[in-house]
Order: C-alpha cells, then sequence, then structure tokens
C-alpha cells in the first residue's frame, strides 16, 4: 500500500517488492526475459524496477527499443554504467574509459579488420581452424559420442577469432601462454565486478584490474602504421593495444553462447541438421569444396540458423544507460528522472507474436518469405535512413523488433565479423556431423542469467556421430 501510495503518477509504475534494496533484484536475476514479461503484461511497455537499490526503468518494445538506443548523447550515457565493467578487461583509455567521441574514433579504427576484404580472408582461415579442431581433438575421435559443447565452443570461437582478427602470432600462443593471461582477462567481465561498485553494500570498491600480469604491453602492434586521431593526434600505443584486447573481447562471450545455442538447437532438430547439409551439397556441389566468402551468401539456410538463434537467444539480455537528464517519454506523462538508470531489452520484442508469429518455435526457415512464421514488420534495415557517429552508416531509427546487435551510435561493429564467424562454424560442422540430443527428444536446455552474458546451462551434453566421408 505504502509503495502504491508513494508512486509518482509523473515516473512509470514500480514493481512492487518487499525489502527497500534488494527490490526485484533476485527475481529479474534468476531469469529476466520471464521479469520483463510478467511485469509488462501487469504495467505495459514501461515500468521501473528495483536492481541493488537502483530504480531501473525498463522500457520495452520497439518505442522502447528507439527511446533508449537512440536516445541523444546529452540524455543518456553507456560509458558510465560499463566503465567498472569494460576498463579492467580492455585496458585504460579506450571504449567506456573515454568520452563517447573518443570511442566513435575507436570504433572506426577497429573496423579496419571488418571490411569485406578482410572477411574474404578470414572464412578460410576460420574454417581451418574448426577443421583442425574436430581433427584433434580427443573428445571428437571415433565414430561416435557424447560432448559438453559449450566448452568445445568457447574454445573454437576463441582460436577462429583470434587467428581471424589478430593474426596468426597471437593466435599461436593461445595454445600456451596466453591461454592463461586470457583467462584472467576474461574473469574482469566477472558480474561481481559490475554489482559491487553499484550494491550499496559498506565497504565495497569499484571493479579493479585483477591481479594477473597484464598482457597488454606485449600485445603493441608495432608492426602496424599508426592510425590518428581527428586533427592529426597520434594514436597511443597503449591505446592501440587496449583496442586489440577490445576487439577479439568484445564479441567472444556473445559469438561463444551463440555458437552453443546453434549446436543445442541443431542437436533437438537433427532434420534441420540434415537440411544444411543438403542445402550445401544442392548450392556447392557434392564434393563440398573449402568454403569461401561468397559461398556463404549462396546458403540461405546457413545464414538462418544465425539470425533465428540471436532471435531466441540474444546474449545480451539487458542494455543499460545512465539518465544525464530528465527524459520525457513521448505520448505518456512520465518523465525519467537522472536518478533511474535505463533497461532497454530487446529481446522482448523479438519474441512477441505480434511480430513473430508462433515466437517460441526455433524456426529458421521463418526467414524465408513464404514462411507462415515469416516476421511481420521487421523492416529491411537497408532501406532505413543511415546516420554517421563517426564509425560508417547505421540506421537512424532503432524502432525493430530485431535488435540482438543493438542500434544507434553503440551499435555492434562486430555483427558483419560474428556473422561470418558463426556461419562458417556452422557449415563446416554439419559437414562433419550429425547430431542429436543423448535422449534423441527435442528439448533444449534452459538458460544461465548468472552472468552478465546469457548462455546454456552446463553441462549441455550432445551426441554426435561423423559423417560418412567425413575427414
Ligand atoms: C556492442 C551484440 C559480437 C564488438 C554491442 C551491442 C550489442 C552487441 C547488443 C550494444 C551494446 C549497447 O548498446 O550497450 C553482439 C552480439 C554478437 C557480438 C549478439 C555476436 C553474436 C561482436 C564482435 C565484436 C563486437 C565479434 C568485435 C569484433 C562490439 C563493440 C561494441 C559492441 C566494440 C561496443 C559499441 C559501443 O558501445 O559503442 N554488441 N555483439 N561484437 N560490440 Fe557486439
Amino acid at each position: 500500500l505504502q509503495q502504491f501510495l508513494f508512486q509518482n503518477p509523473n515516473e512509470p509504475p514500480v514493481v512492487f517488492h518487499w525489502f527497500p534494496v534488494i527490490g526485484s533484484t533476485i527475481t529479474y536475476g534468476m531469469d529476466p526475459p520471464r521479469f520483463f514479461d510478467e511485469n509488462r503484461k501487469k504495467f505495459g511497455d514501461c515500468f521501473t524496477f528495483i536492481l541493488l537499490g537502483k530504480k531501473t526503468t525498463v522500457y520495452v518494445g520497439p518505442q522502447g527499443n528507439d527511446f533508449i538506443l537512440n536516445g541523444k548523447i546529452r540524455d543518456v550515457s553507456a560509458e558510465e554504467i560499463y566503465t567498472v565493467l569494460t576498463t579492467p578487461v580492455f585496458g585504460k583509455d579506450v571504449v567506456y574509459d573515454c568520452p563517447n567521441s573518443k570511442l566513435m574514433e575507436q570504433k572506426k579504427f577497429m573496423k579496419i579488420a571488418l571490411t569485406t576484404d578482410a572477411f574474404r580472408q578470414y572464412v578460410p582461415i576460420i574454417s581451418d581452424e574448426v577443421n583442425n579442431y574436430y581433427k584433434a581433438n580427443p573428445d571428437f575421435k571415433g565414430a561416435s559420442g557424447i560432448v559438453d559443447m559449450p566448452p568445445k565452443m568457447a574454445q573454437i570461437t576463441i582460436f577462429t577469432a583470434s587467428h581471424a582478427l589478430q593474426g596468426s602470432e597471437i593466435r599461436n600462443k593461445f595454445d600456451a601462454s596466453l591461454a592463461e593471461l586470457y583467462h584472467h582477462l576474461d574473469m574482469g567481465f566477472s558480474p561481481i565486478n559490475f554489482m559491487l561498485h553499484w550494491a550499496p553494500c559498506p565497504g565495497t570498491t569499484a571493479a579493479t584490474t585483477p591481479s594477473a600480469p597484464s598482457p597488454r604491453s606485449t600485445w603493441t602492434p608495432s608492426s602496424r602504421a599508426a592510425p590518428a586521431y581527428k586533427g592529426g593526434i597520434p594514436v597511443p600505443d597503449h591505446e592501440i593495444a587496449h583496442m586489440m584486447i577490445a576487439l577479439l573481447m568484445a564479441g567472444q562471450h556473445s559469438s561463444s553462447s551463440t555458437s552453443s545455442w546453434i549446436m543445442l538447437r541443431l542437436a533437438s532438430r537433427p532434420d534441420i541438421m540434415e537440411d544444411l547439409y543438403n542445402e550445401q551439397v544442392a548450392a556447392l556441389g557434392a564434393d563440398l569444396p573449402p568454403l569461401s566468402y561468397e559461398d556463404l551468401a549462396k546458403l540461405p539456410l546457413n545464414q538462418a540458423i544465425v539470425k533465428e538463434t540471436l532471435r531466441l537467444h540474444a546474449p545480451i539480455h539487458s542494455i543499460m544507460r545512465a539518465v544525464k537528464q530528465p527524459m520525457p517519454v513521448p505520448g505518456t506523462k512520465f518523465v525519467i528522472p537522472t536518478s533511474h538508470v535505463l533497461l532497454a531489452a530487446p529481446g522482448v520484442s523479438a519474441a512477441d507474436p505480434q511480430f513473430f508469429p508462433n515466437p517460441e518455435v526455433w524456426d529458421p526457415h521463418r526467414w524465408s518469405p513464404d514462411s507462415p512464421n515469416a516476421p511481420t514488420m521487421v523492416r529491411n534495415e537497408e532501406d532505413d535512413e543511415k546516420i554517421d557517429y563517426g564509425y560508417g552508416l547505421v540506421s537512424k531509427g532503432a524502432g525493430s523488433p530485431y535488435l540482438p546487435f543493438g542500434a544507434g551510435r553503440h551499435r555492434c561493429i562486430g555483427e558483419q565479423f560474428a556473422n561470418v564467424q558463426l556461419q562458417t562454424i556452422v557449415a563446416n560442422t554439419v559437414r562433419w556431423f550429425k547430431f542429436r540430443n543423448v535422449d534423441g527428444s527435442d528439448k533444449v536446455i534452459g538458460t544461465d542469467y548468472a552472468s552478465l552474458f546469457s548462455r546454456p546451462l552446463e553441462p549441455a551434453k550432445i551426441y554426435w556421430e561423423r559423417r560418412a566421408g567425413a575427414a
């Protein structure tokens, strides 16, 4: 009753909670999509809940996505939220440890590694990594077996990304010295770092750099011509090194989680794995030559596998922004005060029956236009009006219900790389194996939301059988 009486009519409704600091932290943390769904049914698209003592305003649906992700730089800030989390991992003076205008220039630099010409070189590199992995890994020896897939996919992701994005020198160190350093860096992403700085507990401080020796100094890519910021200001070596770390680490968890989900989904639908194999035979020939970048465009189902998996398993379920000045919500009487944090969850509209018929069904075929489950109202991004924040053109509006790579000035720069990487991993994997669930069912394992990036609960074992003729 007290919460009801003190409800400010100019602010979104507050989710009921018993304890002031804990608020809804536990119900949110256990299953964010369910939490969003249940409260959306009660309150509509815009509501507030207490996350570790902080008033957190969720705004879901295409309008909410646009309101938050396209927020003006004077209204919203990503760096204020994320810096405690990313600076220990990426290092100083890059990404969120610098003004936004600098990040926009750094995104442009990082995109140097993400051109079509670069992707053309990456596909054979990624294919070789995948094939060598399956050839050499003891868990894939013999004619069939059972394997816990997520750890395998984590390795394949880091080997393929490091080899493509950083070159063989760095990649080869992952077999030995770098693996441990990488693990230490990765620990910096621990949600505890994020939560502790925020939680109003006595005696806590902001996250600090993990105690591991820093590999950054060894990564300075002296062989590359140094880029310059606007006005000809040179980029210091440490910033180049930190950008290279960011380029590798920013996508690692998302790509690894997505590739795991793809394999688990394929194990639950062996018929679709067969469709994928047959698609390659039909498009590329029965002898299945080594894949090229151009081949990927000939495999629409292979592309749709990635798209559909990201629809249901977007690894970044909550995108947050600090509020810099009071923000009126168009079409409502609400004004979001600066004491709130904004939370966008594009995964909610991606699972909304209004846009995706039978949304709970993982149906890669829905992305072909004649499918009964074909999405409605998902705009073709190519037709959108574009804006340049300093790192190339992005869609001006963020009103699409399908935004697994975010939108606006913070939009992912790794989307195309992730697509190339994931499609190449999938296409090669279906040449090697037939998968199914260990119990032969079509069940899919639940989601682990304990980390900041959602991923399959582990162990997530599948049964594999080597395809006749696979090396
Ligand atoms: C930002 C998703 C892979 C680099 C983002 C954002 C999302 C996202 C949702 C926006 C975050 C926000 O607005 O706060 C994904 C998914 C991936 C993936 C689902 C794979 C399936 C990658 C890869 C790279 C990368 C492979 C690098 C090669 C970045 C960077 C940003 C970003 C640098 C920060 C942009 C900024 O704040 O301005 N990603 N990403 N991502 N992503 Fe990705």
